[in-house]
């Protein structure tokens, strides 16, 4: 391939490079895999009304997100495993998005020390906490805390495992066995399996130190990405108590538990199916942005995640009400292509597809955005010009408002 242009370009490097076990514990979805194709749908859904005589010869794609400047409405979401993927690949990708100017979530699930990546790499970095069971989560939420993250992300939709079933098929589990088909598949893959080698082999989950007994069980527990099961509302209201800084739930999937967490104290949300891993009839989260931005007005960030490949799709985000949009196998593949630069490079192409999108759209910043930009596909125009209500997708939300028929 000449040059990569965009984050499918990238997909198919990410492919080429990795083990086809590994290539698809990134790309794959839960069960049948409808909810890859219903996140992806979601976007294809909106249209743009763009607006044209606009003076747009100045564009800027930075904005405030829970009251700190980024580049562009994006962040790096976070993904369990990375140094599989990269040596040191949480540290490539914190790297990336320090150049680009916005926020990196380190995984529990990293390869690295949240100690070692706050030293070693810098700029605006997130921790995201599962709770695998609470003695473990309080220490892991102090040490963050000690270590200067002030953001903390708990994901709250991984109640056991997705059933993630090209995993199952290609028999994906961890530790690592070296089954003959493990190391033939390595064989074809020399450029990644010679950069493991040189780094040490596989790495280990360094977030949790495997001295304990009660630690080599949360290791088990956590490559098995079995949590707490019993983590509720009074869980979160504790956290909420515990943790003095910045606190985003992730995982959320409805307007009332948005504003629930909000009310609870949470200063934003993420909108996330977790890129169909988990349930894979979840419904995708753009179509439900409305109703939370409804819900919460205004009291919380509110960002979302699963299925965003292009600038265009995190355009179409934030004009429905997103404040940002993370990044989850689109910098992975830019990771697998070619460490920080790869992520860096895959981060730069969605900036530029924002940057000519607002331009075309006749918006000289994010701000400008609006849900009058779009329109749902199927939805009828008022005669004026402009969908008479913000345009909503289909099925999206009960007390979505569409155009009346027009005879
Ligand atoms: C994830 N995701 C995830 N989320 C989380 O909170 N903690 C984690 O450790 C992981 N690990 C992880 C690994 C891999 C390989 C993937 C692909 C995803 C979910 C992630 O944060 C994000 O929600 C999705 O990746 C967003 O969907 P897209 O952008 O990948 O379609």
């Amino acid at each position: 391939m000449s040059s990569p242009i965009n984050v499918e370009d990238f997909r198919e490097l990410a492919q080429r490079r990795l083990p086809r076990r590994l290539f698809d514990y990134i790309d794959g979805g839960a069960e049948d895999e409808r909810g890859l194709r219903r996140n992806r749908d979601a976007f294809d859904r909106f249209t743009f009304l763009p607006r044209r005589l606009v003076d747009v010869s100045t564009r800027d794609t930075a904005t405030k997100l829970m009251g700190r400047s980024v580049a562009a409405p994006l962040a790096i979401a976070p993904t369990g495993l990375n140094g599989l993927i990269w040596p040191h690949g949480d540290i490539a990708l914190a790297r990336a998005a320090q150049r680009a100017g916005i926020p990196f979530i380190m995984s529990t699930a990293s390869n690295v020390s949240l100690e070692r990546l706050a030293a070693e790499a810098g700029g605006d970095l997130w921790f995201q906490l599962y709770v695998l069971h609470r003695e473990l989560a309080d220490d892991l939420v102090e040490r963050a805390a000690r270590a200067g993250y002030r953001t903390l992300v708990v994901t709250v939709d991984v109640m056991l495992n997705g059933k993630r079933e090209r995993d199952m098929r290609n028999g994906f589990a961890l530790p690592l066995r070296y089954t003959p088909r493990v190391v033939l598949d390595a064989v074809r893959h020399p450029r990644w399996t010679y950069a493991l080698l040189r780094t040490g082999g596989v790495p280990s989950l360094e977030n949790i130190e495997s001295g304990s007994k009660s630690n080599v069980q949360a290791k088990a527990a956590l490559l098995r990405r079995q949590m707490d099961a019993s983590f509720a509302w009074e869980d979160l209201r504790r956290l909420r108590d515990r943790w003095p800084h910045r606190l985003v739930v992730k995982g959320i999937l409805r307007a009332d538990d948005a504003a629930r967490c909000i009310e609870l104290g949470a200063d934003g949300v993420v909108l996330s199916n977790h890129g169909a891993r988990q349930l894979d009839d979840a419904v995708a989260p753009l179509d439900i942005l409305t109703s939370v931005k409804n819900a919460c007005a205004g009291r919380g960030a509110i960002m979302m995640d699963s299925g965003v490949r292009r600038g265009s799709d995190v355009v179409k985000a934030v004009a429905l009400g997103a404040d940002a949009v993370l990044l989850g196998r689109a910098t992975l593949y830019g990771l697998a292509a070619a460490g920080e630069t790869g992520a860096l490079h895959v981060i730069d192409i969605v900036k530029d597809e924002i940057d000519r999108t607002l331009a075309m759209l006749g918006c000289r910043a994010t701000a400008d955005l609006s849900p009058g930009h779009l329109l749902a596909v199927g939805a009828r125009m008022a005669h004026h010009g402009a969908p008479r209500s913000a345009p909503m997708a289909p099925n999206a939300d009960s007390d979505a408002i569409f155009d009346a028929p027009q005879r």
